[in-house]
């Protein structure tokens, strides 16, 4: 029972991959790269393979189809970066490997406390041995209304860890969940634009919602409103958000993900002149915290990922009942 194992890395999958494939009894062939045309024949005499978000496209898929391949397994929630339909052609399956929302709300949270607190700047200041208080001042998230919107398994998550800071929440999503309401209001967006003080979003992006957070929207909210995003960077239209961080409308942000941050992240950039002018101007204000799309990033994930992408391939293998196959 072989797996071929793309995208491994080694500083954390690598030892977690051999101990859980030495408990399931399977053996692995192991590449730091990204499946290509040029490694595919790596997966000779694997009829599973384990892969991250790089692109899985048609002709990768006709060659893993060639080299033997049944299953492909994503160590990710989403698989839109595997061409479905392609595979249904070859007759390959595919499976993900969901893991929980708590790591993404966690960092949410912290956020938004950072948000509040100018922690952003404290830090700066603190980095280069300037104590001072002047512009500084911070606000209590007991006294704030915070506005979240999408209340699928992460937003209903931060909505249950932020009723234990006591602040009042708001809710919007296209279908209402129960056990949201026990702390939160369901509210039409034009309430959460005109009430909150912090708006934190929770949705996917889809066609509906892109640059959901526009120029329009921006107008209609509080004055010093705080916005943290940890779902898609293309919710906000950067230019229309700069303009407002600009004009001081918008009072400060946590930014986990920017718009076109595709092809950048989880790469050593530092001596490179970068093309994204969005997110230069987003690092450079001292309101706005921003992070490379890290708030899934924890240990329990790595874990999860790591254990269920293997036993998703082993009950395929063994042609059992597979709740992680999703085509
Ligand atoms: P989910 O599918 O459980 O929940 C999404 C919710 O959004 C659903 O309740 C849905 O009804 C709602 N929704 C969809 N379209 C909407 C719209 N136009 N207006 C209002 N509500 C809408 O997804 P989950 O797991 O909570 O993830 C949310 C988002 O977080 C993901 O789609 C992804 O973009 C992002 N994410 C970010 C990560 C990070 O590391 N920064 C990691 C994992 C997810």
């Amino acid at each position: 029972m072989q797996v071929t194992v793309y995208n491994c890395r080694p500083f954390d999958e690598k030892e977690l991959f051999v101990d859980y494939a030495r408990e399931l009894g399977m053996e692995l062939v192991l590449c730091n790269d990204a499946p290509d045309l040029n490694n595919v024949s790596l997966c000779r005499g694997s009829k599973c393979v384990d892969v991250i978000t790089s692109k899985i496209d048609a002709p990768l898929i006709e060659a893993f189809h060639e080299q033997g391949v049944e299953y492909i397994t994503t160590r990710t929630i989403g698989y839109d970066h595997i061409d479905l339909e392609a595979a249904k052609k070859c007759g390959i399956k595919v499976g993900n490997a969901p893991y929980g929302p708590n790591g993404v709300a966690d960092y949410t949270v912290m956020l938004i406390l950072m948000s509040i607190r100018r922690m952003n700047a404290i830090l700066g200041r603190t980095n280069l041995q300037d104590y001072t208080l002047m512009g500084l001042n911070g606000r209590e998230l007991r006294d704030l209304t915070v506005g979240v919107i999408g209340t699928g398994r992460i937003g209903a998550t931060v909505i249950r860890d932020l009723s234990g800071f006591g602040c009042r929440i708001l809710a919007y999503d296209l279908y209402e969940k129960e056990e949201v309401k026990q702390y939160a209001s369901y509210v039409p967006l034009t309430e959460i634009w005109k009430e909150a003080d912090v708006i934190t979003l929770h949705t996917p992006l889809t066609e509906d919602n892109h640059h959901l957070i526009n120029q329009e929207t921006i107008a209609q909210m509080k004055d010093g409103v705080i916005l943290v995003n940890t779902a898609r960077g293309a919710l906000i239209d950067s230019d229309a958000f700069i303009d407002a961080i600009e004009a001081g409308k918008i009072g400060a942000a946590g930014l986990d993900v920017v718009e076109n941050e595709f092809g950048l992240y989880y790469y050593d950039h530092k001596s490179d002149i970068l093309k994204n002018r969005e997110l230069a101007l987003l690092r450079s204000f001292p309101n706005v915290t921003v992070s490379h799309h890290m708030a899934f990033y924890t240990r329990n994930y790595v874990e999860t990922v790591v254990k269920d992408s293997l036993m998703s391939c082993k009950l395929y293998m063994e042609g059992r009942e597979n709740p992680w196959e999703v085509a």
